[in-house]
């Protein structure tokens, strides 16, 4: 077996006078950088107020094991003592753990760890369809921005985007069952899973992509789904691994019938690609970039509007348009995105235009004598 490893827990994330769940740790080696794990609490025992402040007292910082961290954040879930904000942040934090290891150039990627993947993405997403009942499209939006970020947009956009996904499904269907809710927000995670075939160099070039450097990430949801139903990943039986490559593969399918790979039109494409491609244009307009102000949400949703019946489902628009909150429309800034938007190009600023006042060059306060 390979070696164990653990993860650090803060303290105010343990549940108290509880019976925990899971083994509790500490690093007894004195020597900086090396680690000796040894357990200080056993699972299942009760855990008080008192033993935790003197642990507290004791040690610097508390470790679980790798292979109960599903345990761990089921418990977190199902507290009310922790914050939505604070479940939803190690939910995200363990999902980008997950989709690290696919993305690690240092190891070759092959199916094995796609279906390890798989299994313990499935994890995350029971976690955030549980703790996403509280929120709405709106609030989620508030609570994304709370959220840490991390290094590589990927991992950052696909969990916002599953969990959109989620959201986006529940207000269009109110009675979604779970296992439809697992579906959409597996699909969600995984959507851009193809982009680990691409380079990075060019999955990071927000300076702006050559024709083929373009044509290459076109190619992710090829890739995707030839990874996916390469016949040797092994999936829980109760998922159906079709619909998570459907996703995979149609997100970019365009309403009209003109995006990519398959020129996919209507409802061709499937339904969960289809809010998935909402979920992935609205997270990519609204995600801070560095040097660009973040678009507010009436911003967003004006941007978006344009593109309904063309890139995205018009009925689906509109659901998705009216659960989020219209703000009052403050700034007269008013902006149009370029047509060429592909919500799959790392923009390091995105291709906004600014409405010039339409009435600009016209002077009401004369009456005009046409001259003859
Ligand atoms: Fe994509
Ligand atoms: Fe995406």
């Amino acid at each position: 077996m390979s070696e164990t490893s653990f993860f650090s827990i803060a303290y105010d994330l343990i549940i108290k006078n509880t019976e925990i769940t899971y083994d509790l740790y500490v690093n007894a080696s004195s020597v900086d950088k090396k680690q000796k794990f040894i357990r200080v609490f056993p699972m299942d025992d009760f855990l008080s107020q008192e033993d935790l402040e003197e642990f507290k007292q004791k040690y610097r910082q508390l470790y679980v094991r790798e292979d109960q961290r599903n345990l761990y954040m089921d418990s977190l879930v199902k507290s009310s003592d922790i914050s939505g904000v604070d479940t939803v942040s190690f939910i995200k934090d363990s999902a980008v753990e997950y989709l690290q290891k696919m993305f690690d150039d240092t190891k070759e990627f092959n199916t094995e760890i796609l279906s390890q993947t798989i299994g313990e993405c499935r994890f995350a997403v029971e976690s955030m369809i549980d703790v996403l009942d509280d929120y709405t499209i709106d609030s989620l939006r508030g609570l994304i921005g709370n959220l840490s970020s991390h290094d590589f947009y990927t991992f950052d956009h696909s969990i916002n985007v599953s969990m959109y996904c989620i959201s986006i499904l529940r207000a269009l269907k109110p009675e979604a069952t779970r296992d439809e809710l697992v579906h959409i927000g597996l699909g969600g995670l995984l959507h851009d899973l193809g982009k680990v075939k691409i380079p990075t160099n060019i999955l990071n070039s927000p300076g702006g992509l050559s024709e083929d450097q373009y044509a290459e990430i076109k190619k992710h949801p090829g890739y995707g789904i030839d990874l996916l139903r390469s016949g040797e990943v092994e999936v829980a039986d109760d998922l159906d691994l079709n619909i998570i490559a459907r996703v995979v593969h149609e997100h970019h399918e365009n309403w009209d019938g003109n995006g990519y790979p398959s020129k996919l039109r209507e409802k061709e494409i499937h339904l969960y690609a289809r809010v998935c491609t909402i979920a992935d244009f609205f997270d990519a307009v609204t995600t801070k970039r560095s040097y660009n102000d973040v678009l507010s949400i009436t911003q967003a949703i004006g941007i978006m509007e344009k593109f309904s019946g063309i890139k995205l489902d018009p009925a689906l628009f509109k659901v998705f348009a009216s659960h989020v909150k219209h703000g009052n429309i403050k700034s007269g800034r008013q902006i149009k995105m370029s047509d060429s938007f592909d919500p799959a190009i790392p923009y390091d600023k995105l291709p906004l235009e600014e409405i010039k006042d339409l009435f600009e060059k016209e002077d009401f306060g004369k009456i005009k004598i046409k001259e003859s």
